[in-house]
């Protein structure tokens, strides 16, 4: 579902070895233990990206159940992807509030800041999890990282964008992504040291549409699937 997907940063709690085959089953774990929280009737934001996929089959298993639910996708590929598992999916603006959204994300730090973006939609998921009531996210235990670092993804204009680019410094375009909304999406380099400061300069950058980093206080709570199990820890959000 992710294209051209830039490295993501190393994490120093994932240990080393940790074959694509275990990923997987962790982001499933991750992703079916969030799905129990779906009830019929609920309006429900789904995600986007590889552990959103599980969520997805989870979700799509039980679509007789969950037939009074109403999806809002936050991409393309998920809107179709629900619909072909029976979901009912539908505009953001046509459901008003959402009970629950659930996203993957590309990092999660000790105090809970998020980088999301590798699929390019974080525009999308931004908006999606700041219009629910619980914002839970699921990932995979080595996305656990001490520290954020780089890429951040950002979503930038097309208009201006060489400018945009070199107001923004360290900052590559990626070759072929493009946000679901046909902007460009750029992979911001440099250091991530205070996420909170370089949220408000991505932001304050004319020309940014929106950038991967995600404050703790948009975050319910982080289902964190990994050998041991699956760990649920609290978000900032009240
Ligand atoms: C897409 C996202 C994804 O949630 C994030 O990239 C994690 O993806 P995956 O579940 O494939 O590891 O932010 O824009």
């Amino acid at each position: 579902m992710a294209s051209d997907r830039a490295p993501e940063a190393p994490s120093p709690l994932s240990g080393p070895g940790l074959d694509p085959t275990t990923i997987e089953r962790h982001k499933d774990a991750a992703a079916r233990a969030a799905a129990e929280l779906v009830q019929d009737g609920m309006r429900v934001g789904l995600g986007t990206g590889s552990t959103v996929a599980h969520l997805l089959s989870a979700l799509g298993e039980r679509a007789e159940e969950l037939q009074n639910a109403r999806c809002v996708a936050t991409s393309p590929a998920t809107a179709q992807i629900a619909k072909d598992l029976g979901l009912t999916v539908e505009e953001l603006d046509d459901v008003g509030e959402l009970d629950i959204a659930i996203d993957g994300a590309d990092q999660v730090d000790p105090d809970g800041w998020l980088v999301k973006g590798g699929g390019g939609a974080h525009t999308r998921e931004k908006i999606v999890a700041a219009s629910a009531r619980l914002f839970v996210v699921i990932v995979s235990a080595e996305k656990e990282v001490g520290r954020l670092g780089p890429p951040v993804p950002v979503e930038v204009l097309r208009f201006g964008v060489d400018h945009t680019l070199a107001a923004l410094g360290d900052a590559r375009p990626r070759d072929i992504a493009a946000s679901p909304d046909g902007n460009l999406i750029a992979d911001y380099l440099g250091p991530v040291d205070d996420p909170h400061a370089l949220a408000e300069r991505l932001s304050g950058t004319p020309g940014v549409v929106e950038h991967g980093l995600f404050a703790p206080e948009m975050v319910s709570e982080i289902f964190v699937a990994g050998a041991d199990g699956v760990r649920r820890r609290a978000g900032g959000k009240r």
